[in-house]
């Protein structure tokens, strides 16, 4: 599908987003191996979603969606019948975890955990992506993996059980590796201990917690034992990877003011909001409260004189989905802006940052490829031209946002890739955005 974004003249209005996509799949997972049932509400939308369902219904997990809603103020949710620890059955088809990494290496540890066989597969761009990462350290718990490229790829067909706590140094920083070893660390005897190089996304941790799980958090490290779960209801916040398009909107386009209503801003994941702030942006936080563990705010952007900034170092894994739209940002703004350390983007649903660098490029922008990240000689005017999604939904977003500031036309192909994570993204351009 292609999708035609033209230049406006102006961006204006409320913005509801969709549930944060990690918290939702942890959501889904952890509720369904506790003891009773769980009502999550604002679950995120899209294809991901359905690649975690899928998944845990393959295990025989019933997630029924619910107009009773237990969660406060919410009129519908899932309503997730926990099985227990050692309730999940043999399912009898291969699990497809769709486009979604988090679901196929968090599942994967689940499935580490489960002595029955089990095969877990996902679309081409998955079936490219590295799962060595998981394999190796879930082996060494005890589990047996095997999988292609000698058990880096999918499909993984996996039979464990009889797991043992392991003491693992992460060798990159990485909130999917950690879960799956944390969720893996729930069926293992004794500790199981992981060290980050620096801190990535905490929502396991934050909900594993709240489930009265046996996990300790000490600075980098975190150990977990052995623990029985209790079902927690979640009203998951808003995406705050979702609300970076509207945030950088906001504050590139010159006559522009936009209001995004609650946003998960857990720490872990607020690294956008730093660094906009720091590039100059007039980034607006309202409303801060702490909702089921998660920080959450009302945030507004207006249009800014936005200057450049370095990127780099333990701030990465912090923003590591919000680099791609970062770079629009820095397209913006005066100086060069530096992205570094950032290989992991190379990992992603497509190569982020070669994906990113081409598509831009493509509009007129001053931008150069680098192993680890990118330069962006910034202040750009930028020019409507056709540019492609990769099959990633956050290029394609990040286009379109470009396509706002953009003379004339731009035309992206493979828009429908958006629905991965927003499939209201292009209606929701529509909405706040008019033109002359
Ligand atoms: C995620 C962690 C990140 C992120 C991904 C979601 C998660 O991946 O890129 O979109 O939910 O844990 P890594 O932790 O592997 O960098």
């Amino acid at each position: 599908m292609n999708k035609t974004i033209q230049k406006a003249y102006r961006l204006e209005g409320s913005v509801v987003l969709p549930g944060d996509k990690s918290i939702s799949q942890r959501a889904i997972l952890l509720n369904s191996i506790s003891d009773g049932p769980a009502h999550i509400s604002n679950l995120c939308v899209g294809d991901d979603r359905t690649s975690i369902l899928t998944c845990m219904r393959g295990l025989s997990v019933e997630i029924t969606e619910h107009s009773n809603c237990n969660v406060s103020g919410a009129k519908e949710c899932f309503l997730v019948n926990g099985r227990g620890l050692n309730g999940l059955t043999e399912p009898s088809e291969v699990l497809n975890a769709g486009n979604s990494g988090t679901a196929s290496r968090l599942v994967t540890g689940l499935l580490s955990g489960q002595s029955f066989f089990s095969t877990i597969t996902g679309d081409e761009s998955l079936r490219a992506r590295p799962m060595k990462r998981i394999v190796q350290p879930l082996s060494q718990m005890g589990a047996q993996i095997n999988g292609r490229d000698n058990g880096n790829l999918l499909p993984l067909s996996i039979t464990g059980g009889n797991l043992e706590g392991i003491r693992f140094k992460q060798p990159v920083p990485s909130a999917q590796v950690k879960s799956s070893l944390l969720v893996a660390g729930l069926y293992a005897e004794g500790s199981t201990y992981i060290i980050q190089p620096s801190l990535s996304r905490d929502h396991t941790e934050l909900m594993l917690k709240a489930m009265g799980a046996n996990i300790q958090v000490n600075g980098l490290e975190i150990e977990i034992q052995k623990s029985n779960l209790n079902p927690v209801d979640i009203s998951v916040p808003g995406d705050i990877s979702s609300s970076a398009f509207w945030l950088v909107a906001g504050c590139i386009h010159p006559n522009a003011k936009i209001l995004i209503k609650s946003v998960g801003i857990n720490p872990t994941r607020s690294g956008i909001l730093e660094i906009i702030m720091a590039m100059g942006g007039r980034l607006t936080i309202q409303n801060e409260r702490i909702e089921q563990s998660e920080l959450v705010a009302d945030i507004s952007a207006e249009s800014s004189s936005l200057e450049a900034t370095e990127i780099s170092g333990d701030i990465i894994p912090r923003i590591i989905d919000e680099l791609p739209i970062l770079a629009v940002a820095a397209s913006q703004a005066k100086g060069t802006t530096v992205v570094k350390d950032a290989t992991e983007l190379r990992v992603k649903e497509s190569d982020r940052i070669s994906a990113t660098v081409s598509g831009l490029r493509q509009l007129g922008a001053d931008i150069q490829e680098k192993p680890d990240g990118m330069i962006i000689n910034g202040d750009n005017v930028l020019t409507g031209n056709s540019v492609k999604s990769y099959g990633d939904h956050r290029i394609a977003m990040s286009m379109a946002i470009a396509g706002l500031i953009s003379e004339g036309k731009t035309v992206i192909s493979g828009a429908e890739s958006a629905a991965i994570s927003y499939p209201l993204f292009w209606d929701t351009i529509d909405s706040i955005s008019s033109s002359l």
